[in-house]
């Protein structure tokens, strides 16, 4: 199994992705570290131990960076809710770990040399902070997965930018100049077309009638509302193919290789990713999932979504 770390703001499609890295014994998943990002920080934290305990797993969660690099946390609560669907938990004993995020991030690349696989599906702080911190957590990372950007098309909190990158710019561009082994899932067009579940989808996943298919209908609903709102159809699951992509390269259809570069200073563009082809002369620096096996990713997620469990 891959040893694996997940960066994350907890909300709806957070959870799905750490029930990846729980259920899926092809990840040996030794962490969950937690960023400022969809929603209130002490309510990611709720919703990740949420998700530990309807997983029936225990993994040592880290609290990380509580606000972007340079600039004031902007949250989406006006898609995730509270992130959980309303959901509450009785005290199940769960902890966050003392120890910073950040260094639990350079302590496991270091446990873990060129073996390390990280997947990042909040805003990229504690990466930029974990590579800022010690140089060798860049080296010492084998793959860092990252749900960012869209590659040249619609952004999803501006119509340049997607949230991931909107929240912490700086970070993300500090990402892609520090020389990391990357491979970017982004919002549009690779999430708008091959990751959205529509009501068939939905009810497939909903007659499964295990606690992790209700968790997942209840944690969706919120997003879902939203998501059809603006004339999307069904619910948006980019963070769940991140790590779905780096465990079975399998649902890889196409990637391209791009030198990919995030504003920072820009009127209209703050967070815009651009992602540059050959013929601007760039080098590359990362790996751009373009296509996915949309239908494999659906049943890949159902079926770990039968999985039964024993939650308290
Ligand atoms: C990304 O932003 C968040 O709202 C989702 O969890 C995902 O990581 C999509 O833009
Ligand atoms: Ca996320």
């Amino acid at each position: 199994p891959v040893p694996l770390v997940i960066d994350t703001d907890t909300a709806q499609d957070d959870c799905v992705a750490l029930l990846v890295g729980l259920l899926d014994p092809a990840a040996d998943l030794r962490a969950v570290t937690m960023v400022a990002g969809n929603v209130g920080f002490d309510q990611q934290v709720r919703n990740a131990f949420l998700t530990l305990n309807v997983a029936d797993r225990d993994v040592p969660v880290h609290l990380g960076c509580r606000a972007p690099l340079m600039r004031p946390w902007v949250s989406a609560e006006n898609v995730h809710g509270d992130g959980s669907g309303g959901l509450r938990m009785d005290q199940t004993g769960l902890e966050p770990e003392a120890e910073h995020a950040v260094d639990a991030l350079i302590r496991l690349a270091a446990e873990h040399p060129g073996e390390l696989s990280v997947v990042a599906i909040g805003p990229l702080t504690n990466i930029a902070m974990a590579a800022a911190k010690d140089p060798a957590f860049v080296r010492n990372v084998g793959a860092l997965y990252v749900m960012g950007g869209s590659n040249n098309a619609r952004g999803n909190i501006t119509a340049a930018a997607e949230f991931n990158f909107y929240v912490d710019p700086e970070a993300a561009k500090a990402v892609f100049a520090a020389g990391f082994e990357v491979t970017v899932v982004p919002w549009d067009p690779l999430t708008l077309r091959d990751a959205v579940f529509g009501q068939e989808r939905l009810d497939a996943i909903s007659a499964l009638g295990t606690p992790l298919s209700d968790f997942f209908t209840r944690v969706c609903a919120p997003t879902l509302e939203f998501d059809r709102s603006v004339g999307i159809d069904g619910t948006t699951h980019p963070d769940s193919l991140t790590a779905a992509v780096l465990l079975h390269p399998e649902l890889v259809l196409r990637t391209g290789r791009y030198h990919v570069d995030v504003e920072t200073a820009g009127e209209l563009t703050r967070g815009y990713s651009a992602m540059s082809w050959g013929v601007h002369g760039l080098e590359p620096n990362a790996t751009v999932v373009e296509a996915v096996d949309a239908e494999a990713f659906h049943t890949y997620l159902r079926d770990l979504l039968a999985t039964p469990t024993t939650p308290a």
